[in-house]
Formats: structure tokens, sequence, C-alpha cells
């Protein structure tokens, strides 16, 4: 079975519209390569719109970094997955932990994100990880099973098959400690077969699942090269063009 590896740039609370454009003049420039890759986008709201003009025709995608589930409405300072799609977002990051620790994001709300994202066609990078407490009391599996299956309730086959997860163990963001390969490898295929055990071996095979967590090109080639790792969820390194283009780069050499 052969998935598409995903990097995906998640910029967070940085990045003014004029940075972000400059960023988008400079990584055309490079000459990475998107065939055999997907490289996707996630800069604030406020720079998506023009991001979308600026990356046409780049083989870049675009993505937002949360969403609500309603259309439309009297829902003040929510953004629709309508309003995305409009705005040339073709993903959305979907339950990261930084959502669910400071802003009230629960599994059912994620749920509730993850099939309005789906209903219009957009795809859905839906985030799961256990923090340091939990990885030290030994219920990483069972945490990461809890927000996984909540997370996909009620979803068909094949809508959980074209799904994107990220595996983000929290301890692991913007500290500079990564999980060894092994450790994300040994979570991540744990992962596939909880898709295995409820949606069947189609949408095991076929679902990409992410590692996320102080990703930078050192790291990169050791975790993509294990077989269940198909791609990177990547904050503090995809600011740069030079750090975030090596990555895609040791990507797609050690996933062809
Ligand atoms: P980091 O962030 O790469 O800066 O650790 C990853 C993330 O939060 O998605």
């Amino acid at each position: 079975m052969s998935r598409k590896p995903v990097i995906a740039g998640n910029w967070k609370m940085f990045k003014t519209v004029p940075d972000a454009l400059t960023f988008v003049q400079d990584i055309r420039k490079t000459a990475v390569g998107t065939d055999h890759i997907e490289v996707v986008l996630c800069p604030p709201f406020t720079a998506v719109t023009l991001m979308s003009e600026g990356l046409r025709g780049s083989g870049i995608y675009l993505g937002a970094q949360d969403v609500f589930w309603e259309d439309k409405g009297a829902f003040t300072g929510e953004v629709s997955p309508v309003m995305l799609k409009d705005a040339g977002c073709g993903y959305v990051i979907i339950g990261h932990s930084e959502r669910r620790q400071y802003f009230g994001e629960t599994d059912e709300k994620v749920n509730q994100k993850v099939k309005a994202v789906l209903g219009h066609g957009l795809t859905p990078i839906m985030c799961v990880g256990e923090t340091l407490d939990e990885r030290e009391a030994g219920v990483t599996k069972k945490v990461v099973r809890i927000q996984t299956t909540s997370g996909l309730a009620g979803l068909a086959p094949e809508q959980a098959a074209g799904m994107v997860i990220a595996y983000e163990p929290v301890w692991a963001i913007g500290t500079g400690r990564t999980a060894s390969d092994e450790d994300a490898q040994e979570v991540i295929a744990y992962i596939r077969g909880i898709i295995q055990e409820q949606f069947g071996a189609e949408a095991a095979g076929n679902v990409r699942i992410l590692y996320g967590g102080s990703v930078k090109p050192e790291n990169t080639t050791g975790l993509m090269s294990k077989s269940d790792i198909d791609g990177a969820l990547v904050g503090g390194a995809s600011l740069e063009v030079d750090s975030f283009t090596e990555i895609i780069k040791r990507t797609s050499e050690t996933k062809r």
C-alpha cells in the first residue's frame, strides 16, 4: 500500500501578511519538488486569502489551524469550513494540543469539527498525543486510543481512509525533545491498528499518520525511515524556508 507522504507546516500565531507573502515568494524560488509529496502550509487566518493567490500553480496546498463546525451563523470570532474552502484551504488542523490545553477543545468538539470539515470536502489533520505526565504514568496508548476513537466517531470507512492524523506527544512540541524514531513508530502503528479495528484494513492502509513535535532537518530522515510514519506536522522549523524545504527534501528522498 503506498501512501503519499505529507509535510504540513503549522505556523501557529506567527507571521503578518507581508511576512507570509515573503515566505511564499522565497519557497517558490527553491526547487522543492511536490510530485511525490503533499506539502501544506497552515498560516494564521489573516494570511489565508492572499497566500492562496500567492501559492497558485506552486503545487503547495493551503490549510487552516482551526475551524468551527457550523456553516454560518451568530458565532462571533469563528470561521466556518465553507469560508475556509472559499478562501482556498484544502486542509484543516483540528484538535491541536494547544487548542485542547488553552481553548477548551474536547474530543467531542474535535469530532464535530472533523465531521464538518469532511462534509465540505476538506481534509482534516486531526492531532492526538499524550502529555508528559501521561507518558510517565504509562498511559500513552490509552490516551491516544480515546482521542482517536472519539475524534473519528461516526465516520464511514472511506472518510476515515481520507483523514490525516498527526501523532504529537505534547512533551515534544516546541521543546526540542523529539520522540525516538522507535517510540514514534510504535505509537503510530498502534493508531493504525485502532483504525483497522474500527474501520477495516483498507482504511488502515490508506490513512496517513504523521509525527509532530520538534521535527527538524536533522531528525527527519530517521523518523521518515519508519514504515508507519507518513510525514510530519512541523511547527518551529516550518517558519524558515531553508529548514522547511530541507525537511521536505529529506522526506521525499527517504520515502521514495
Ligand atoms: P514544533 O511544533 O515542531 O515547534 O514542536 C509542532 C506542532 O505543534 O505542530
